[in-house]
């Protein structure tokens, strides 16, 4: 075999009249009768190969023979192009003159072309080791990679311990189902797949590691989207003595020289903003700041309008929140329509809409309902003027704010405001402990029952769950939530009595998590820490829309691996050796 001397990226002018080989695929083959032009790919590069019959006829009948995706070996001497430079190649000032061509193996037509940037499709998954020959593919995993060593080298420079944690485990709560995994010695007996690392790592805190992290895969049996996939990978880190502060310090250094690996420079610290006030602002508790369209409350300024929506919502304790469209008049009636359902979707009532048209008119049906002296401290507060919209919703406060939310994103959408240049990076802080869950009729953890209440709310736990904050944060970036973390609770019985109120008994406590309690009561020390997703760190700092375009083999929204078409059956060996029956219940 003629084995390379360099790669398909790598000549430049510097090499010409060099002899070398080159290994790759056959991207593009053109016969020009008297000429064979192919270009040559591999991971690094495309580079132009000539084959001219009338020097090197064997090399030419060799050419002859190939087609697209042949993997062949080419032996030549690196010449200019002349006039013929391809600016658009970074190898394009260079051609290979072609001495020999030896086939190293045909390729049957590839199923689809190789060369677009379309997103990944289900029939490209089938065939995903050829998907993966995309440029903009194989330049995601590369990216990817270096993402994860910049963070891995970060973390290990802060004295962090890289430690495995098992993957054969018992649930751990992160709000999604298990994936369960029977056991043969132990027939009827299950592992769960991690959800995360969470109570290991915090055992690891106990044992005296000080600073954890890993670089873990996680298992999540949960309704997929694009930025969710069943498995996934966390960089997941855990800190002793450490407090809120020091979890964002450490974040911020692995984040920025993570990103900066994937070409992208930003600022720490990062902003930050409380759950409250990310909810009153941008109506979102992952809002995405490149553009700007704040809520506002203009509750105070009709309290006692007649208007029957208005007046309603405030006599059961409700709030009517407007935000301003600049130059909102442009949008179409198709268009408010849209934003109408976005809002009925999101369960508010409606959608108000106020016109700011010439000569200080404005077109709504509130018009009449209000004074002047209203609507004047209704455009001062939201600073209104000629060719804006108004979008209001009169609602409960977690509805008026989730919808006004949902239509605030649309808008940016629609108008075009996000500005693609931009990378959004701030923590929201202060999320609640608990919410109600209206189906289960109890209280749930927002985020997981870890997660230490704030220091000031501890005696609101039983008397007023809902108004307890906690001591958690999120990470958002571009509108996505990409980490998440809390300092954790290190007294058993403070963690008892969260599991109380979220109505565990004694005896499921025991079963589930009677190791873990037990553990914090053998020295755990103050802990805290956070994990952040790997995946949807590189989809965004890569600019894609799916978590597909940044993992090397994923799996379909029905959690299907196309390519191996796992999840199958099992034989029947395999489950008397588990000692399982089948039996599919009908019901669902
Ligand atoms: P959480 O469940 O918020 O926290 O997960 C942390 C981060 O993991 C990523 N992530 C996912 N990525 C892709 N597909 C999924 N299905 C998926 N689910 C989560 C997100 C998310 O922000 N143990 C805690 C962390 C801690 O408290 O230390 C945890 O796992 O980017």
């Amino acid at each position: 075999m003629l084995k390379r001397t360099h790669t398909c990226g790598e000549l430049r002018k510097s090499h010409i009249d060099e002899t070398i080989i080159l290994n790759g695929w056959v991207k593009k083959r053109r016969d020009l009768g008297n000429l064979i032009f192919i270009d040559l790919r591999d991971r690094y590069g495309v580079t132009q190969v000539i084959v001219d019959p009338s020097n090197y006829p064997e090399a030419h009948n060799s050419a002859k023979k190939i087609g697209r995706e042949f993997v062949v070996a080419v032996e030549g001497k690196v010449s200019s192009r002349g006039e013929q430079v391809n600016s658009d190649m970074p190898t394009g000032e260079i051609e290979l003159l072609a001495t020999k061509l030896e086939i190293l193996n045909p390729s049957e037509t590839p199923p689809f072309p190789l060369d677009d940037e379309e997103e990944t499709d289900d029939r490209r998954l089938t065939y995903r080791y050829l998907d993966l020959r995309r440029p903009h593919l194989q330049k995601a995993i590369q990216v990817r990679h270096k993402m994860a060593l910049a963070a891995r080298n970060y973390l290990d420079s802060q004295g962090f311990l890289e430690i495995e944690t098992p993957i054969l485990a018992k649930s751990t709560p992160e709000g999604a189902r298990d994936y369960l995994v029977p056991s043969r010695v132990h027939p009827g007996k299950f592992y769960a797949l991690p959800q995360s690392p969470q109570l290991l790592k915090q055992l690891l805190m106990v044992a005296g590691t000080d600073k954890y992290f890993q670089i873990c895969r996680c298992f999540r049996d949960e309704d997929l989207r694009a930025d969710r996939q069943p498995e996934f990978t966390q960089v997941d880190l855990e800190m002793s003595f450490a407090d809120q502060e020091d979890i964002f310090k450490i974040t911020e250094g692995f984040v920025t020289a993570s990103l900066k690996a994937a070409g992208i420079e930003v600022e720490a610290p990062f902003t930050k903003i409380t759950y409250k006030d990310a909810m009153e602002k941008y109506g979102s508790d992952k809002p995405d700041l490149r553009f700007d369209l704040q809520l506002v409350d203009i509750s105070k300024f009709v309290a006692d309008t007649d208007f029957n929506a208005f007046k309603s919502t405030l006599e059961s304790g409700g709030i009517i929140k407007a935000v301003r469209v600049p130059n909102g008049t442009v949008l179409s009636r198709k268009q408010i329509d849209k934003l109408g359902d976005i809002a009925r979707t999101s369960e508010a009532k409606g959608l108000l809409t106020v016109k700011y048209l010439p000569e200080s008119k404005k077109q709504s049906p509130l018009t009449k309902f209000l004074t002047e002296e209203q609507w004047e401290n209704i455009d001062e507060a939201t600073c209104a003027v000629e060719g804006d919209i108004l979008l209001i919703i009169a609602d409960k406060f977690s509805v008026a704010h989730s919808a006004l939310g949902n239509v605030r994103n649309e808008l940016a959408q629609m108008l075009n405001l996000i500005n693609k240049e931009k990378f959004s990076i701030l923590w929201v802080t202060d999320f609640p402990l608990f919410a109600y869950d209206e189906n289960e009729q109890r209280w749930t953890s927002e985020h997981h029952p870890f997660t230490s209440p704030h220091p000031d709310d501890i005696h609101l736990i039983e008397s007023e769950p809902g108004n307890v904050r906690s001591c958690s944060y999120d990470l958002i970036m571009n509108g996505f939530e990409t980490a998440s973390g809390s300092v954790r609770i290190h007294d058993s019985e403070l963690q008892k009595r969260i599991f109380s109120l979220l109505n565990l008994s004694n005896s499921e406590i025991n079963e589930r998590f009677g190791f873990f309690i037990n553990a914090l009561k053998y020295g755990a020390p103050p802990h805290a820490g956070l994990a952040i997703g790997l995946d949807r760190l590189a989809m965004l700092a890569l600019n894609r829309s799916s978590l597909r375009d940044v993992i090397a083999f994923p799996k379909t929204q029905k959690a299907t691996d196309l390519m191996t078409e796992a999840p199958t059956g099992v034989d029947e060996v395999q489950l008397k050796e588990l000692e399982l029956k089948i039996a599919i219940c009908e019901e669902k």
